[in-house]
């Protein structure tokens, strides 16, 4: 039997908002905060924190506009969740591009493109294919923050604890919402060859942004230009996990006419994670200030 379309693909599946404070902290950061100073590594976290706020919000825009039309009470609450998880991404990454911003990085250069780039597409393309792009971008960061919890070599390229928290605070929540945008553009009837063509776009997308990082930061950054600093940068950042031929494959995943984003199943990791973070010995319990429970 079909599975029904409409309603939410795990019903079990629990997205609350939690209201974190990771200002104190972040003021501290270094400016090259990656493992051992690694300039690129650094640019790169950066680069990523720099595009989280307008994208979360364009994500939330291309959700919201189907709000009204989902009937499944429990994919209602989800979509409720998601939207506060994304706002809550948003706010705590702006606090750490103003952080970012004052050590010297061009974020606020990078948010400025992102916002027109947004606004040029909202302008141009259906909201099917908006919540398409969303879809895509929530396939991407559910792989990014499945290997931030999986791989501890990979979070201690993070460097600096502060960075470390915030991106394992956003990892897990990422894990959490990873089907629900998918559900939402389902349950609306969205195409498959809009969603897989989308996907298609945006990976040479990034592979050319990818080109484009080590320009940026020799031009951007006076430390990049002292002799061999852009060399290891980029031979630690393909010695990365990021860079396997399996991360690879699961990207092209997407792809599939019968993929869905549960069939990767994280349950423990996330079990494992909201005790780790959140538990009676919480590493982040003085982080939290609030949670609302969807
Ligand atoms: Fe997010
Ligand atoms: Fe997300």
């Amino acid at each position: 039997m079909l599975p029904d379309m409409s309603q939410s693909s795990n019903p079990t599946r629990t997205v609350p908002t939690r209201r974190m404070a990771f200002d104190e902290h972040l003021a501290q950061v270094p400016k090259h905060f990656a493992e051992d100073g690694d300039v690129l590594m650094s640019h790169f976290w950066a680069i990523l924190s720099a595009s989280f706020p307008e994208g979360e919000d364009f994500f939330v825009r291309s959700v919201r506009h189907y709000r009204d039309q989902i009937t499944d009470p429990v994919l209602k609450r989800q979509v409720a969740g998601f939207i506060g998880q994304e706002a809550m991404h948003g706010r705590e990454h702006r606090v750490f591009n103003e952080c970012l911003q004052a050590l010297g990085y061009p974020v606020e250069r990078m948010e400025r493109l992102h916002r027109r780039m947004n606004a040029l597409q909202e302008r141009l393309c259906s909201p099917e294919t908006n919540l398409a792009s969303t879809v895509v971008a929530e396939h991407f960061t559910a792989l990014l923050a499945e290997l931030v919890l999986t791989d501890e070599s990979f979070r201690a390229v993070l460097g600096h604890q502060a960075v470390q928290d915030i991106y394992v605070w956003h990892a897990l929540e990422e894990s959490e919402h990873k089907a629900v945008a998918f559900d939402v553009y389902r349950a609306m009837g969205g195409s498959e060859r809009n969603r897989i063509w989308s996907m298609k776009l945006t990976r040479w997308a990034l592979v050319l942004i990818a080109i484009l990082i080590p320009v940026q930061v020799f031009v951007t950054d006076p430390a990049a230009r002292r002799p061999g600093v852009l060399r290891r940068g980029v031979r630690r950042f393909r010695s990365t996990s990021l860079m396997r031929k399996e991360m690879w494959e699961a990207i092209k995943d997407f792809e599939r006419e019968d993929f869905h984003p549960e069939q990767r199943d994280t349950t423990a990791l996330l079990d494992e994670w909201r005790e780790r973070l959140f538990g009676d010995e919480g590493t982040l319990n003085d982080r939290l200030v609030g949670s609302t429970a969807v």
